[in-house]
């Protein structure tokens, strides 16, 4: 089954919190037009749009990237006063903004706040003669917020994945697939390289489809705190938890609370530390993250593992390495519980999985492959996960114990642990 955009079909308009789709997610960093090509080379987004002083911003640059059904928007500050300057002093480049659409913003906003929710800004209507974007901004965890966006006109979210513009202020950057009107012509003064880059990567795409599930780390004892926000809130339901029995090794441990939206559009696992002889990889995360939450990683869907993951090392990706002797076992395990369930065993060969260093894991509904990211930036904080499912619609747990055993040998490398 394809699983090019997991957009769903409206069951309850008259729900305002009903999510159309992940809208787009905000990074804050410290110099977007450099991060954008990070992004680009070594991850396959096409650097699509901006606003920036060129298109009459003067406060900040956005960049928006995109891949499949994935939209990042890259911000940095233009001056110390932007609020966006102090987050990256404090926290370095990460994720500020998990942004849904949803079909009226200002109602969504409104049930979220009468639900219990911290405001982030109040509704802000951005219009001009193609249509309105709409958005106001609630606060979860430390520093993440979440903003509703609804869209209209050309903004319509189905006219952006074409190739539409984001919204007003933004212009395209390769010349796309809009029609031709102010503001969306490829501008005098792009550089080629980035025409360059866009070009390679639609010939050489790496296959990431959407937003698979996106972990938040909080702090120790804080977990059912948010949990329960996340319920109140935004209506999400549990979908699966894990406790330190599950996420253990000998050294280390973590809890994590998987919470999901009524139609599961995303999945939202939230973490915390949890006791062990050494430091725990969300405490390591809290700790370089001035002991504020924040999100842990994203995790990529996509329907082919190892073309992902080829072309993302043959691109510079760093990715986690296990021990081979993880190899030994894993097929015993995978393979004999698919088939307890009477389905079929790992179709991917298996030669190339190891190859590749690949993780596998089964449950009773199939088997699902993922494989992790070196943190992203210096700081030992946001990290990806590549992730195909074939039916499983968990999270590696047969995986949590080699996989935490090799976060150890890295944290240890930075003196960590
Ligand atoms: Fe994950």
């Amino acid at each position: 089954m394809s699983t090019l955009s997991p957009t769903l079909k409206p069951s309850k308009v008259s729900d305002p919190l009903q999510l159309i789709d992940v809208d787009h997610v905000q990074f804050y960093v410290g110099n977007a037009k450099q991060a954008a090509f990070f992004y680009a080379h070594c991850f396959g987004f096409q650097i699509e749009q901006v606003c920036d002083l060129t298109t009459g911003n003067r406060d900040a640059a956005h960049y928006l990237l995109t891949q499949g059904n994935i939209r990042f928007i890259l911000t940095s500050p233009l001056s110390p006063e932007h609020h966006a300057a102090m987050e990256i002093a404090m926290y370095g480049d990460g994720v500020k903004d998990v942004a849904f659409t949803v079909f009226d913003a200002e109602a969504a906003y409104e049930r979220a706040v009468k639900n219990g929710a911290m405001s982030a800004y109040e509704p802000r209507v951005y219009k001009d003669d193609r249509g309105t974007v709409t958005m106001a901004g609630i606060r979860s965890y430390g520093r993440v917020c979440h903003t509703f966006v609804s869209r209209t006109g050309e903004y319509d979210l189905t006219k952006v994945k074409q190739g539409g513009l984001f919204m007003p202020r933004f212009k395209r950057l390769d010349g796309g697939s809009c029609e031709p009107a102010a503001g969306c012509a490829p501008q005098s003064g792009v550089g080629s390289s980035i025409l360059e880059i866009n070009e390679y990567n639609k010939k050489n795409p790496c296959g990431l489809k959407y937003v698979d599930h996106l972990v938040g780390n909080v702090e120790l004892g804080k977990m059912n705190y948010w949990v329960k926000w996340y319920e109140d809130v935004l209506e999400f339901k549990m979908f699966k938890h894990f406790d330190d029995a599950d996420i253990s090794t000998e050294f280390s441990a973590l809890m994590s609370k998987v919470m999901a939206s009524g139609n599961h559009l995303i999945k939202m696992p939230i973490n915390e530390p949890a006791h062990g002889k050494k430091k725990s990889q969300v405490q390591e995360y809290l700790d370089w993250h001035c002991n504020t939450p924040g999100v842990q990683h994203l995790a990529l869907r996509t329907d082919d593992e190892l073309h992902s993951i080829s072309t993302l090392r043959s691109r510079g990706v760093d990715f986690l390495m296990l021990p081979e002797a993880y190899y030994e076992k894993v097929w015993d395990r995978v393979n004999g519980m698919l088939k307890q369930h009477g389905h079929e065993a790992v179709k991917e060969d298996h030669r190339k999985i190891r190859d590749l260093g690949i993780l596998v894991d089964a449950d009773d509904e199939g088997y699902l492959l993922q494989l992790f990211t070196k943190p992203l930036q210096d700081r030992p904080t946001l990290f990806f996960e590549i992730i195909c499912r074939r039916g499983s619609q968990s999270f590696g747990k047969g995986n949590f114990k080699a996989l935490f055993e090799a976060l150890e040998m890295e944290q240890g490398k930075r003196g960590n642990l």
